[in-house]
């Protein structure tokens, strides 16, 4: 399968590219800003040639997303997964009478917008069979296990598993899976040292959902990276 996964030069990201590859899958790994040291990119392009391609892609960028999809179609080439990865986590302390709306904004237009831009232009290429969509979520955007702080994170996740959902419903005639999956909390940039799953595991995992196509139990779209049902 051709999977195209964004956010793809650190973190969760570079695992999956990692692990997609060793599956014998081609990539589209798209970065933000190719033009930064993506050493490890570098290192999977050397082990895997033509297998692995690495494209800009902002996902705040609209223009640069429908551009790379027009060229990707152009060369042929067609999609069975899309990935959305990217995510920023930030005013995760900041009290609701401090916070600076623009940071509500920051959170939504990169896990929210951007994922709805990506799968807006490559859904005409997600042709291929037993095609998906994965969301990366996160328990901080459940409803009924809600936490003090953290509001740009946590509604922009909230939000992302009613777009997972809203996909769902509306792509399933077409046998297109899709599934907000919670990754686990993993020592990368963004889950700190401490954290205990590692991405490489979630990362093993993730693509087993993806290749199994395991459907959740429950009614939501939503799982964890092991493919158990996770509450809204
Ligand atoms: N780590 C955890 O414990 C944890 C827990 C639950 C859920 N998650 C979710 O798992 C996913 C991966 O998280 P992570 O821990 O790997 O995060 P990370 O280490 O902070 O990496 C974030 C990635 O997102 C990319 N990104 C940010 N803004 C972008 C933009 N505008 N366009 C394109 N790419 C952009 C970054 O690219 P640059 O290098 O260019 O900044 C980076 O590759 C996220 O969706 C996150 O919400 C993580």
């Amino acid at each position: 399968m051709n999977i195209l996964i964004t956010g793809a030069g650190r973190g969760l990201g570079l695992d999956l590219v990692a692990v997609a590859l060793e599956h014998g899958h081609d990539v589209i790994a798209g970065v933000r800003d190719p033009a930064r040291g993506q050493a490890a990119l570098s290192a999977l392009a050397a082990a895997y040639g033509d297998n692995l391609t690495v494209a800009a892609l902002d996902v705040t960028d609209e223009a640069g997303i429908a551009a790379l999809a027009a060229s990707l179609k152009e060369q042929g080439r067609t999609l069975g997964v899309i990935i959305n990865n990217a995510a920023v986590l930030n005013a995760t302390d900041t009290p609701l009478e401090e916070l600076d709306i623009a940071e509500m904004q920051l959170a939504l237009d990169i896990n929210l917008y951007g994922p709805m831009r990506v799968v807006k232009h490559f859904l005409p290429l997600l042709t291929e069979q037993k095609a998906s969509i994965i969301n990366i979520s996160s328990e901080a955007g459940s409803i009924t296990n809600a936490y003090p702080g953290s509001y740009p994170y946590t509604i922009s996740k909230t939000a992302l598993n009613m777009f997972s959902q809203k996909l769902h419903v509306t792509l399933k005639e077409r046998g297109i899976h899709v599934l907000s999956v919670h990754p686990g909390w993993m020592p990368t940039d963004m889950g700190g040292s401490k954290a205990p799953t590692s991405p490489r595991t979630s990362a093993e995992r993730i693509l087993g959902l993806i290749e199994q196509r395991t459907a959740p139990e429950g009614h939501f779209r939503f799982v964890d990276y092991t493919g158990k049902d996770m509450e809204i």
